[in-house]
């Protein structure tokens, strides 16, 4: 009977050592991640974003030679946004795509404004005045914008960002991880994540998590280093890389191996077209994709129906 007690506690011990480590692989993902290896991974992106937050913009530019503008504008000008539209814009740093997207939907009022009072200018100047009037308490609510990050101090140098530039209108910041994210389902029209998601840990949920937030009709869009498609640039993108952006790192923040991580991870992270099945598997639907700059950079748009 002792025996046969043994064997059975064996079992049971075995059965829950086999659970066990199914918790702790997460099978969604291609690569099953353990957690131990999530929490190290996350503490060091973490560690990261903090050496460098003060010399981000900077380095920004001199890593790109300012064109990660162009490739955040080329963002802009795709999502084409309409006064009214809420956006969140997670993994947001210091908080430039939610500026761009605040000064676009600006712009965008003012233009219709306009519109609007030429479609009258027929019309006495008290009509005019008038129709001003209407457009201001009747025209569409204000967009707002709320940037994202894990990262208090990216969102605390995003923050005197906005105070130095004026821009504090419809703007919140909200510490918060892109896999689990702190606000309730259906609730942006937009959702953007710029080179921010090759850092999340388990891509697969964040996806989710996107999926939840956004209301039905919404739209992801994702900018994002990815595959470059021809060898010459790949070549001379790849000795730029390696040789070039952490010498930068080292000269301009004082941080070779931050920037080091940087390019490794960009070579890590999925094609374009493998992307873009994680976010058709995710559960959005007319997933495209758009190449920047030979595919050094590129745009992935899906939606929520
Ligand atoms: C390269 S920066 C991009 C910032 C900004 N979107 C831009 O385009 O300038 C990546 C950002 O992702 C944030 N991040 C990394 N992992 C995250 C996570 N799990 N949830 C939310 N933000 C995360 C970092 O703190 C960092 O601010």
């Amino acid at each position: 009977r002792d025996v046969l007690l043994n064997a059975m506690c064996i079992t049971v011990i075995r059965d829950k050592l086999k659970n066990a480590q199914n918790v702790l692989l997460h099978k969604s993902y291609p690569y099953s991640i353990p957690l131990s290896y999530c929490f190290f991974f996350s503490f060091s992106v973490y560690k990261v974003f903090e050496n460098v937050a003060q010399k981000y913009d900077i380095m920004n530019d001199a890593m790109s030679l300012g064109i990660h503008r162009l490739w955040k504008d080329m963002l802009l000008h795709a999502m084409h946004p309409q006064p009214g539209a809420r956006l969140l814009d997670v993994a947001g740093g210091t908080g430039d795509i939610s500026f761009r997207f605040l000064e676009y939907v600006r712009s965008q009022r003012e233009r219709q404004q306009r519109r609007a009072v030429r479609f009258g200018q027929t019309l006495s100047y008290q009509d005019i005045s008038n129709s001003y009037s209407t457009i201001e308490t009747d025209g569409p609510r204000e967009s707002t914008a709320v940037v994202c990050d894990i990262n208090k101090e990216m969102l605390k140098v995003g923050k005197e960002k906005a105070e130095s530039l004026g821009i504090t209108a419809g703007l919140s910041w909200v510490v918060g991880d892109a896999e689990e994210l702190p606000f309730d389902d259906d609730q942006f029209d937009i959702y953007t994540i710029a080179f921010g998601i090759r850092n999340v840990t388990r891509i697969d949920q964040a996806l989710q998590e996107a999926l939840r937030v956004l209301k039905p009709g919404g739209r992801f869009m994702c900018l994002e280093f990815s595959k470059v498609t021809n060898p010459l640039l790949a070549r001379l993108y790849d000795a730029y890389s390696f040789q070039i952006i952490p010498v930068l790192g080292e000269v301009i923040a004082g941080d070779w191996k931050s920037y080091q991580y940087l390019v490794e991870s960009i070579r890590k992270f999925p094609s374009q077209e493998e992307f873009k099945s994680m976010i058709e598997d995710a559960g959005f639907y007319c997933v495209q994709y758009y190449n920047f700059t030979g595919g050094v950079v590129a745009l992935h748009s899906g939606f929520k129906l």
